[in-house]
């Protein structure tokens, strides 16, 4: 499912960007660009981001 459509990611690609080493929005955001256009997605990637987290 679409996360941010700004920039196109998915939530598979927040768990990727995750499970290779990103641990916060600020990396998230340069890795991916999420939240990084009109920011309407950021609260979502964040709790996509936490999620993640916690599963890896
Ligand atoms: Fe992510 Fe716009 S939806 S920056």
């Amino acid at each position: 499912m679409y996360v941010c459509l700004c920039k196109n990611v998915t939530d598979s690609d927040i768990e990727a960007a995750v499970a290779n080493g990103c641990g916060n929005m600020r990396e998230l955001k340069s890795a991916l660009g999420v939240g990084s256009q009109c920011g309407r997605c950021t609260s979502h990637a964040r709790e996509v981001l936490y999620e993640a987290k916690q599963t890896a």
